[in-house]
């Protein structure tokens, strides 16, 4: 059995943004119920429902600490303690690796991620807050079945396989010189979590393409948490908010002709969530036009709290 527990539903920035000024950050901020704040994208999963694997770790990581008392030192547990057993790295996101530096404090744990984005950890001696003597840095490699363990080596009960996505490399490490602004393979992965009875789904926040290879990983499966950036390509644009498309960012939009939602019309997939949300979404708004399409089309919308049993 898989317990899975929604840390965050927003993409970079979270939601609202703080800088966002426009119609649904206000709305969102003057406590409207059909506009409700996410904090940024993060997922924790666990076999036995004690210890638990963050997959990615959002800046919000603090706040999501706080919110769910899963990932709160256990009553009878030591003076300094976590449930937080692992985290499992899909890319070098901002939004998926600052909330490390929320992990200080000689606390024993374990980092998976592909050897790209453990070298960009390396390389950054700020993530050496993470006490080299107590956090354990495993590469990941794609295409490869690992079971989890946490910082002792005790095994969580959880496997993962990793797999490359179409993506790009993350918007801070872009070289503006390079090919594909240095994209290289490991820069954007995908995660089939398993448990050890053959129970699985998966997490994708960030896709830029369906693909033949990924449209057989996913055909006939209970679930996946897909990339929900943008609803329109264009959206940012036209909302006056930004220059980029999500295909620039590395993201395929929800709607239109290469979008998530006409990808996954040809796939049998039982349960399908949009996680990783831009502000500028309209999905974030209860009754709005896009969600309810969205949601005829079998899509739900992930929340920060939403609870799995699987
Ligand atoms: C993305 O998902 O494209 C990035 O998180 C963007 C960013 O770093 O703001
Ligand atoms: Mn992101």
């Amino acid at each position: 059995m898989l317990h899975i527990l929604v840390l965050g539903a927003a993409a970079g920035g979270g939601f609202p943004q703080w800088n966002s000024n426009d119609a649904i950050a206000r709305r969102a901020r003057a406590g409207d119920p059909d506009a409700r704040p996410r904090t940024q994208s993060s997922i924790a999963v666990s076999a036995d429902g004690r210890n638990w694997a963050l997959l990615n770790a959002s800046p919000d990581l603090r706040q999501q600490i706080h919110e769910r008392r899963q990932l709160q030192p256990a009553a009878d547990a030591a003076l300094r303690a976590s449930p937080i057993a692992a985290v499992v790295l899909t890319n070098a996101d901002v939004d998926h690796v600052a909330g490390l530096l929320n992990l200080r404090e000689s606390q024993t744990f374990a980092v998976y991620g592909h050897t790209r984005v453990l070298d960009v950890l390396a390389h950054n001696s700020i993530f050496n807050v993470l006490n080299p003597d107590f956090v354990a840095r495993r590469p990941m490699p794609v295409d490869t079945v690992l079971a989890l363990s946490d910082g002792h080596g005790k095994t969580l009960g959880i496997r993962v396989r990793a797999f490359a996505v179409p993506g790009k490399v993350a918007l801070w490490l872009e070289d503006k010189n390079a090919p594909d602004f240095g994209t290289a393979e490991g820069d954007t992965l995908g995660l089939e979590i398993m448990d050890e009875a053959g129970t699985s789904f998966f997490y994708i926040p960030a896709c830029a393409r369906m693909t033949p290879d990924l449209a057989a990983r996913l055909q006939g499966t209970a679930l996946v948490f897909f990339d929900g950036t943008l609803w329109r390509d264009d959206e940012m644009i036209q909302a006056g908010v930004g220059a980029k498309t999500g295909r620039r960012m590395g993201h395929m939009s929800c709607d239109g002709e290469d979008g998530s939602i006409a990808a996954f019309a040809a796939l049998e997939v039982r349960r399908k969530i949009f996680i990783h949300i831009n502000n500028t979404n309209p999905l974030f708004v209860a009754n709005s036009p896009e969600r309810t399409e969205a949601e005829a089309a079998g899509w739900q919308i992930a929340d920060d709290g939403m609870e799995i049993l699987l």
